[in-house]
């Protein structure tokens, strides 16, 4: 397969608009590459119906069939390899993966977390944010390693937080800024300008930052 033409497959559980952020940006070629299946946990959630609509093959693996996370995430790596993914896109895939689901992706599995990482992982960032009176907040770009929200951050955007913001209000504030970054790294990865590693996360030959790019 050439450079220019990856397999992306995006694992959903709900809305899916980073799912359509992405198929946005390989309409318009934004992204060297193309969304070859989704996947999601759950039925009937509105992001089956964006990848329908946009000719994608998409299918529901739902955990409730499983007695176990182990055989889930096996179930799930056997449907996700059949599309012989490239690049494996957690987008508000809610669930916890086993050490050989994140194992079989490793170095090819992003995830975005609406918080600026390593502050809030978990759930409920949004409120979290509120409740601890922070002035901004943001949403963060990883690599998916073993630990939960924890692995090597490739972007971060940050948001300010304003007098009398509801969790509606910021977490609109941040699904905006969610909606410009992930298809930028998920480009950045598809035509091999990024990659992790021992040293950490490196884009175009430099390693970042704790942080991420421009951190700063
Ligand atoms: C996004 O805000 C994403 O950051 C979050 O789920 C939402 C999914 O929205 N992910 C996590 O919280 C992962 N820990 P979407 O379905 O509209 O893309």
């Amino acid at each position: 397969m050439s450079s220019e033409n990856k397999n992306i497959v995006v694992l959903i559980s709900g809305s899916g608009s980073n799912l359509q952020a992405i198929i946005d940006a390989c309409a318009d070629g934004k992204i060297a590459g193309s969304i070859t299946g989704v996947v999601s946990n759950k039925a009937d959630v509105f992001g089956l119906e964006r990848a329908a609509k946009a000719g994608i093959a998409n299918l529901v693996l739902s955990h409730k069939e499983f007695e176990s996370r182990e055989q889930y995430d096996h179930a799930l790596i056997n449907k996700i390899d059949a599309w012989q993914p490239d690049l494996v896109v957690l987008a508000g895939f809610m669930r916890i993966l086993t050490p050989e689901f994140v194992q079989h992706y490793k170095g090819r599995l992003l995830n975005i977390h609406p918080s600026l990482l390593p502050k809030y992982q978990g759930l409920n960032t949004h409120q979290r944010a509120l409740d601890a009176g922070d002035k901004e907040h943001g949403v963060s770009v990883h690599f998916v390693t073993e630990e939960l929200d924890g692995g090597p951050v490739i972007l971060q955007a940050k948001v300010p937080i304003f007098a009398g913001d509801s969790v509606a209000d910021l977490q609109a504030r941040v699904h905006e800024q969610e909606h410009r970054i992930y298809p930028l790294v998920v480009d950045w990865f598809c035509s091999g300008r990024l990659s992790v590693g021992d040293a950490g996360v490196t884009l175009d030959g430099n390693v970042l930052p704790e942080n991420g790019y421009a951190n700063d």
